[in-house]
């Protein structure tokens, strides 16, 4: 059992390498006592020992011990003592902002089924329980659930806190975070996906120091800005060793990460919706619920973390039609003509797609309305028939005539103002009547608090899904939300649109993907914009960047597997010169970066010379070969870009029994240090052939292969050397294969 309860007041939730433990203060509120590396007999005296402090609120006069400002809590409150930031905040109808939820019981739930209204882990009863705990503000009449979802072969835990109103009076909900942890040290460096557009989830590190420390989102999309992750790992701890938590949000809007080192050393980690703009009205005999945050620790290093993230969204949040089916290889046109398409050069790109291997061809932008650019149209999601004159339904007819599967792209949640969308409903473009509207990419927002506004969207998809008969949709979002205010809200629960829209986003999700089960959905947003875990609850892939350059993949790859699995990033292989970065690299350097994630092309195949068409051709083959491996393989990180100049990572099968490994090296080096390729993970008492040779599992790891320079120059000084060539951007990929039992 995952799940003890001892003393009546001691809880302890225990993965197979974790251990979790809480317990009931006198107050009736949840202290916190321990995570961390899994303890075989909690001596809870010594876990509750608390010091005395001068100079605190303390919880009675009796007890000038106890005081909730230094005391560790479960999610704790503001207003009775603790002066760190709260989990939660409530405002009662008489304006006080005080709550005392008191423990009154406890249940134990086998098992969490899927269930699909709002994205939510899930698993049998064999994978997962659940402890919830109960407790009642008898004051506010409001009653607080705390849950906590054990999944222990993948040392998870998934928090969620809900509220209920039991009472006769509206309260105001103004801080609902998802969890709250607090830590006995600050002995930690916070590790953080940060970015831009075009470079989204780079890796950065920072000490923690007193005070506190976060990102969020405040943009009502999980962001490129800021990744709804963080990671606090002991200095010193790297990919393959060291104590690290890592903490996840499955939601997609606006978000605070953040810790808070307190005057006593101790860390207080919070998770969830970003208090910043957000407020709910809890209405008698409502219920809110926060979105669920994944908690995670590994003494592995940053690869364990990963690897419990990756096992955990494979088994338990991705929806499971599509983890075990192969992705298909996509050619995606958007590089390869922008708007500047009609459906004769759709139809000869399907069939340079086709000829090299590709399976599925999707038409992005441009496809609907009078769309030629990025000023008109979105919201008439009708086809243009000057540019594809047999409408969706015979394009998609002839592609899939072709023999391959048919995709296209959307933006929902959009609407141009040159539209006849616009025209019709001028009120659903989120605004404040009376003020400027600001233009973000020449387009508005359309307000998904609201279930006409869904039903449009659900009605015009479905219609073209049926039209076309679709295979896939690219469902993109391609700018933030200003000026937030519904025209179909009331002032008082004007704060509540940013969570009503993302719960607009995941109706139409959820009623898309149960009336077309059959259809792949991949997220974008202006690239990787709102790569999350609650979009992956939905939509099993996501566009990891419209960076498509391989040398700025490195980093962007790198940084996003942190917390995503390989089978979740969109990676295509693109044109050079490079569209965002005019670089150069070989065709062989982009498929080794795009290998390593869901590989599509993205250029005009029908332009290429026939010697990188087989080229392209025999890669493709090559990938396909090892799709199972490079979709749904453990990945782990060796060497890393932000490191130096190389980066290394490999891919192994579950079984360990194959793998690949890439080691891709940016600059040339002449005369360079000497480099030997590290792997990990494998057995060291067991033979593997790599690139042919016979190696042991130990000295791979250990000693690492060899890497020689890349040209010996004495090479390059002769006459029949090709003076063009550069050694710039190259990638070496080593194929493993266990050939041998351990010896014992
Ligand atoms: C965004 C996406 C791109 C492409 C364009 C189309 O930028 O990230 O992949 O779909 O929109 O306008």
């Amino acid at each position: 059992m995952t799940i003890h309860v001892t003393d009546d007041r001691h809880f302890e939730l225990s993965t197979d390498h974790t251990s979790y433990l809480f317990n009931i203060l006198p107050t009736g509120e949840l202290g916190h006592l321990y995570y961390g590396p899994r303890l075989r007999e909690p001596n809870y005296a010594n876990l509750e020992a608390n010091e005395f402090r001068m100079v605190m609120p303390v919880i009675a006069a009796d007890r000038p011990e106890m005081s909730l400002d230094h005391l560790k809590q479960e999610y704790p409150s503001y207003g009775h003592g603790d002066f760190r930031y709260p989990a939660y905040q409530i405002t009662a109808p008489n304006g006080a902002r005080i709550s005392e939820f008191a423990y009154v019981s406890h249940r134990i739930i086998a098992g969490k089924p899927r269930e699909t209204a709002f994205p939510a882990s899930f698993g049998e009863p064999e994978t997962v329980d659940t402890l919830v705990v109960t407790l009642v503000d008898p004051v506010a009449e409001l009653t607080l659930e705390l849950s906590f979802s054990v999944f222990a072969a993948v040392d998870v835990i998934v928090r969620r806190a809900t509220f209920r109103n039991s009472g006769q009076q509206t309260v105001a909900l103004d801080r609902a975070l998802s969890m709250s942890l607090d830590l006995p040290d600050s002995a930690y460096e916070l590790y953080q996906l940060s970015g831009a557009w075009a470079r989204e989830r780079h890796l950065y590190h920072r000490p923690l120091t007193r005070g506190v420390q976060a990102v969020s989102s405040t943009r009502n999309s999980s962001s490129a800005q800021h990744n709804p992750f963080l990671a606090l790992a002991r200095p010193g701890t790297d990919e393959q060793q060291g104590a690290v938590f890592g903490f996840s949000l499955i939601y997609s809007g606006s978000f605070l990460a953040q810790a808070e080192v307190d005057y006593y050393d101790t860390t207080r980690v919070t998770l969830g919706i970003d208090p910043f703009e957000f407020g709910w009205q809890l209405t008698p005999g409502t219920a809110f619920s926060t979105p669920e945050a994944i908690l995670t620790y590994s003494d592995d290093g940053f690869n364990g973390m990963s690897h419990n993230f990756h096992r955990f969204m494979t088994a338990h949040l991705l929806p499971p039609h599509w983890v075990h089916t192969p992705r298909p290889v996509l050619i995606n046109n958007w590089e390869a003509t922008y708007f500047d398409f009609d459906q004769a050069k759709l139809i000869a790109l399907g069939k340079q797609a086709k000829a090299v291997g590709i399976e599925l061809l999707v038409l992005d932008d441009g496809w609907f309305g009078v769309r030629n650019d990025a000023t008109t149209s979105l919201g008439d999601w009708q086809v243009n028939v000057q540019k594809l004159p047999d409408g969706l339904g015979g394009l998609g007819q002839a592609i899939h005539g072709l023999g391959l599967k048919f995709g296209l792209w959307f933006e929902p949640e959009m609407i141009s103002v040159q539209s006849r969308l616009y025209a019709a409903h001028p009120d659903w473009a989120i605004h404040v009547p009376d003020r400027r509207m600001t233009p973000s990419r020449n387009q508005f927002v359309l307000d998904f608090s609201r279930a006409e506004v869904v039903d449009a969207m659900f009605e015009a998809i479905d219609a073209a899904i049926v039209d076309a008969q679709l295979d896939y949709i690219k469902w993109d979002m391609n700018r933030h939300i200003t000026e937030l205010y519904s025209l179909a809200l009331p002032p008082a629960q004007q704060k509540e649109l940013g969570y009503r829209y993302i719960q607009g986003v995941y109706t139409l999700y959820d009623r898309l993907t149960r009336a077309h089960p059959e259809v792949l959905f991949e997220s974008c947003a202006s690239g990787g914009g709102r790569f999350d875990a609650g979009m992956l609850f939905y939509a099993p892939q996501a566009w990891t960047s419209d960076d498509t350059d391989a040398v700025e993949r490195l980093k962007i790859q790198w940084g996003t597997s942190m917390v995503y699995p390989l089978s979740t990033m969109g990676a295509h292989i693109s044109a050079v010169p490079n569209h965002q970065t005019r670089r150069i690299t070989s065709l062989a350097m982009r498929a080794a970066v795009a290998f390593f994630g869901v590989l599509g092309v993205e250029l005009d195949i029908t332009r290429l010379p026939e010697a990188e068409l087989d080229e392209l051709r025999d890669l493709i083959a090559a990938y396909k070969a090892q799709r199972s491996l490079l979709q749904q393989g453990v990945l782990t990180r060796l060497e890393s870009p932000y490191d130096g100049n190389a980066t290394a990572w490999q891919v192994m099968r579950a079984d360990g029994r194959t793998g690949l490994a890439a080691r891709y090296q940016v600059m040339a080096e002449p005369n360079p240090d000497d480099h030997w390729l590290r792997l990990a993970g494998l057995d060291p008492a067991a033979a593997y052939l790599v690139n042919g040779q016979r190696f042991m599992g130990d000295e791979l790891m250990h000693q690492g292969i060899f890497i020689p320079q890349l040209f010996d120059i004495r090479k390059a000084r002769e006459p029949s050397f090709d003076q063009t060539h550069a050694f710039d951007f190259t990638a070496r990929l080593f194929t493993i294969t266990r050939i041998e039992e351990a010896s014992v």
